[in-house]
């Protein structure tokens, strides 16, 4: 798998990417309008893609070519002079938290050598998400939330009501929501955005331990690139509703529509992710404006060398 280009400097690139696509999306902030604060970021992070010395080809975006005009799956992107590069995005994560002035909206990408991301087609996914300094295999997607959030205590050396346990408040929760307060652990429920929940696990300073829960596929993905560069185990499977999603699956090369993924398999190659605020959150500040300069918060990690940078960018308006 060629690397040459996942170095510094790609890493900073994608940053400039994600950056400009929290301002555009910040304009909309608390406008009460999802699609158009979703736009604006798409707009943004498209122009800042397209002008980098890439090939890339987008393998989680907006959707599939028919249903978004811009940054569908397979649409390419770059100058297409660089290195061939897959590319996982999501321009706003979190639409309602921004249309709502809520925090914890960011604008996401990652970047990976072609065929090193899980083709993921938008349908959604079982997860469970552990951050780094465990022993590997101590959770398991099959196994019951207390279980998982018990072999987590041990390995901590806790008692289960130490561990924070990150969940989407979602009525389809309510089983796991219930088994967790059996234990009576911490129970950090976000309304939106679990590629920031499953980060959060790997941030010490969130508290989080473990996410468990059911959400995005290609926000699966996105997490899976971020944690590859952290460290932590993540696992995941494809839930379906309907036959068009598995469809949907089919057309993205899926075989298996049963396949347990772990990390390796939602994100097989190196990767680069980037993550700036658009709203102030848990992980990340958000676009702010003050005496002609508008400032971001970014963090952008590469697993090629396991940086993790926290990048505060500040330009004149
Ligand atoms: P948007 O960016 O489209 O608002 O999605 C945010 C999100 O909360 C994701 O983080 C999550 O994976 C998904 O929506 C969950 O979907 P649902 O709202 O259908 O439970």
């Amino acid at each position: 798998m060629d690397i040459t280009r996942f170095d510094a400097a790609l890493a900073l690139e994608a940053a400039l990417v994600t950056e400009k696509a929290a301002i555009a999306a910040h304009a909309m902030v608390g406008r009460g309008d999802e699609k158009a604060a979703d736009q604006a970021a798409v707009d943004a992070m498209r122009t800042a893609l397209n002008a980098l010395d890439i090939k890339g080809r987008i393998v989680i975006g907006e959707g599939e070519r028919d249903e978004a005009p811009m940054l569908y799956i397979g649409e390419e992107v770059g100058t297409g002079k660089g290195m061939a590069i897959d590319i996982a995005l999501d321009p706003l994560e979190g639409t309602t938290l921004t249309a709502k002035a809520m925090a914890n909206a960011l604008a996401v990408m990652a970047f990976a050598p072609k065929g090193g991301l899980l083709y993921a087609p938008d349908t959604y996914m079982d997860k469970i998400a552990l951050g780094p300094g465990y022993p590997e295999g101590i959770i398991d997607l099959d196994s019951a939330p207390a279980d998982n959030v018990r072999a987590v205590a041990e390995h901590k050396g806790v008692s289960t009501d130490q561990i924070t346990v990150c969940v989407m408040d979602r009525a389809r929760h309510s089983k796991i929501i219930a088994e967790l307060r059996e234990l009576n652990c911490r129970i950090y429920l976000i309304t939106d955005g679990d590629v920031q929940g499953v980060i959060n696990t790997t941030d010490a300073s969130t508290g989080v331990d473990l996410y468990i829960g059911t959400g995005g596929a290609p926000e699966g993905v996105l997490a899976a690139a971020a944690l590859k560069c952290t460290g932590g185990q993540m696992q995941g499977r494809l839930v379906f509703r309907n036959d068009d999603e598995v469809a949907r699956a089919r057309r993205t090369g899926i075989d298996d529509l049963d396949a347990k993924y772990d990390l390796s398999g939602l994100a097989s190659g190196p990767t680069i992710f980037s993550a700036t605020g658009v709203t102030a959150g848990s992980l990340l500040d958000g676009v702010r404006y003050e005496g002609g300069f508008v400032s971001t918060e970014t963090l952008v990690m590469n697993s090629v060398d396991g940086t993790v940078s926290r990048l505060r960018s500040r330009r004149p308006v």
